[in-house]
Formats: structure tokens, sequence, C-alpha cells
């Protein structure tokens, strides 16, 4: 028989499999687990050497058998190397065992003496693969009667709700060590209470010697009027707190003076949150009335439309 799995199949399954294992089985956080352990990653190639070496050991030796053949005994090779699998002495025996088959020749002994309407049957072994099949069949339900119904094993769904409780407790305390997402493109206006208490919080600690504890202004402009110098709505907001006004106003950029980016989200929900509050003694109104784009195009667009329809 020639070699079933030659050795550019056999080494490549064989790698890929004991890789995988060790990728599946090791946990090594975020990065491959050959990468973090460099030991993993000298093993495998050990192996591959080690695979080659075998291979060419092999090889040599049966080159040099070879050489000791007679003339004969090389022929009879020979024929061996060309039989296919199913040819082969290991794959009949195999078949054999599994199926315990009678061969044809012994049909007469095997004839059942019944006879329906012309049919007849043969009295066949029952094969071994399917008896041990069926046999394994009963191991398994026993055992999974009593981890389950005797036991009082997990169901699958009790096992998901495990699962999402677990994860939803993985979540926050990843969520807690997270780097901060949150910037000038993605930056919406926050409104729970709790959140608006934190950002106040942020403003009392920070912005109330330029802008008043009631941000009626100071130094810094009012911040509880339509008009806005730098652009209003959250994401003008939040750009001006992360980088600051213009320069030697006074106004610095916060993100390089403590504050995390979900930070200036609060404390510019804050402010906003603060918009016609109308403090006493505000500073008066500076820059222009601010609409927001988004909020203009859409009314444009509706007297577009409905001029079109004139
Ligand atoms: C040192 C004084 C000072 C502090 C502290 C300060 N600001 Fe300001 N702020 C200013 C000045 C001055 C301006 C005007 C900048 C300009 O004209 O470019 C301003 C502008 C602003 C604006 C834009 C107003 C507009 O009309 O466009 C916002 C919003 C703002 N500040 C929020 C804050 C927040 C929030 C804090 C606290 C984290 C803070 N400021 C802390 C001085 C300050």
């Amino acid at each position: 028989m020639k070699k079933y799995f030659p050795v550019y199949v056999r080494i490549p399954v064989i790698f890929f499999a004991f890789f995988g294992a060790i990728e599946y089985f090791i946990d090594s956080g975020d990065r491959p687990a050959f990468i973090k352990y460099p030991v993993i990653t000298l093993i495998l190639l050990l192996f591959i050497f080690l695979q080659i070496a075998i291979e060419l050991i092999w090889k040599a030796t049966n080159t040099i058998l070879d050489t000791l053949l007679t003339e004969e005994q090389r022929k009879q090779k020979e024929i061996d190397e060309n039989l296919s699998f199913t040819e082969t002495d290991f794959y009949k025996n195999l078949m054999q065992r599994l199926t315990k088959s009678e061969p044809i020749e012994n049909e007469s002994q095997l004839l059942l003496a019944h006879d329906y309407d012309g049919i007849k049957e043969l009295d066949n072994n029952l094969p071994p693969w399917w008896v041990y099949l069926f046999y394994g069949c009963i191991v398994f339900a026993a055992i999974y009667l009593v981890r389950f119904e005797i036991m009082g094993g997990d169901d699958q769904e009790t096992e998901l709700r495990k699962e999402m409780a677990q994860a939803k407790i993985d979540v926050a305390e990843y969520m807690k060590t997270a780097p901060d997402m949150t910037d000038e493109k993605t930056v919406t206006l926050l409104t729970k209470p709790e959140e608006l208490a934190e950002g106040k919080t942020i403003f009392t600690t920070n912005c109330i010697a330029c802008h008043r504890a009631d941000a009626g202004g100071n130094i810094g402009p009012n911040l509880t009027d339509d008009h806005w110098i730098l652009g209003g709505g959250i994401k003008n907001l939040f750009h001006t707190i992360t980088n600051g006004g213009r320069d030697g106003k006074g106004m610095i950029a916060w993100s390089k003076n403590g504050l995390k980016p979900k930070e200036i989200q609060k404390v510019a929900s804050y402010v906003l949150s603060l918009q016609g509050s109308n403090p006493k003694d505000g500073k008066v109104a500076e820059g222009e009335v601010w609409v927001d784009p988004s909020i203009a195009t859409k009314a444009i667009t509706k007297v577009d439309s409905l001029q079109v329809k004139k």
C-alpha cells in the first residue's frame, strides 16, 4: 500500500491540531498563547523538527533495507505498495471485525427455513459496530438520567441564565478599566438625573471660578443663554471643554487637565441642562444664537417640500 497520509499532509494536520488544542485549552488572555508563552512556540518548532527527522530516518532505513531484499521480495513489495487501501489486509480485518459478516459461500447455512412468499431471510450476526453503539447509548442514557433527572444538573436554559449573569458581572468589571471611547463625533447628551448630578460636581470643582456657581459668567462667558461664542450643542461643548477656548482667553483644554472624556460629556450635559435658567446678574450674552444644524436643515427641507407641493 502507498502510504495513506503522505508527510506533507500529516505534518500540517498534526501541527494545526496540536496548535489549536493549545490555543483552546491554555487561557492566555487577549494574546495568542504561542506569543505569550515562548516555550510553547519552542515546543511546536521542536515538534515539527522531530516529525521531519523521523520521516528522514524512516526513509533512510527503508532505502538501506531495500538493498538487502532479494529480487522476489522487491517485486512483492512493489505489489504491496500499489494496493489500494481497501485491498489491504488491515482494511479487510477491520471490516471483518466490525461487521462479522459471513463469506457468501456460507450462505446456505445461514438461510432460515421460513419462506415469506418467496422472500428468504438470512440469519446474520448483528454487526458489532451496531451492537456496541447500542450498548453505548444505553450507558449514555443511564448517565444522562442520573446526572440531569436525579442529581438535578442544569438544563440549557439554566445554563444560559447563569452565563448571562456571569457575563453581566464580567462586563461591569471590564467597564471599570476599559478605555474611554467617548469622543466629539459620538458624544451624546446625557439626561439622567444621576449623570447630571455627577456633571454638577465636576462643574463645582473645576469651573465655577470663571463661570460662577450658577454658570451666570464671570471671567468666562454666561453658559445659560442661547448665545455661544464657540458653538452650542453637546458636540461643540464637548469640543470646547476638551480642547479649550480661543488662545489667551483663559479657557484651558480640560482633556489635558484631568478630565476624562466621560467626565467632559457629563459636565457638558450639565451645562446644557442649565439653558434658560437665567441666573441673577448673569453676564450679557456673547457670541451668536446657536441653532442645531441638524434641526435647521430638517426645517429647510420641510419648507422646500412644502414649496414643491404648491
Ligand atoms: C480659568 C477660567 C475658566 C475656567 C476654570 C473654565 N472656563 Fe470655560 N471659559 C473661560 C473663558 C475665558 C471662556 C471663553 C473662551 C473664548 O472666548 O474662546 C470659556 C468658555 C467656555 C465655554 C464656551 C462658551 C461659549 O460661549 O462658546 C464652555 C462651554 C465652557 N467654558 C465650559 C467650561 C467648563 C465645563 C469648565 C470646567 C470644567 C470651564 N469652562 C472652566 C474660562 C474658564
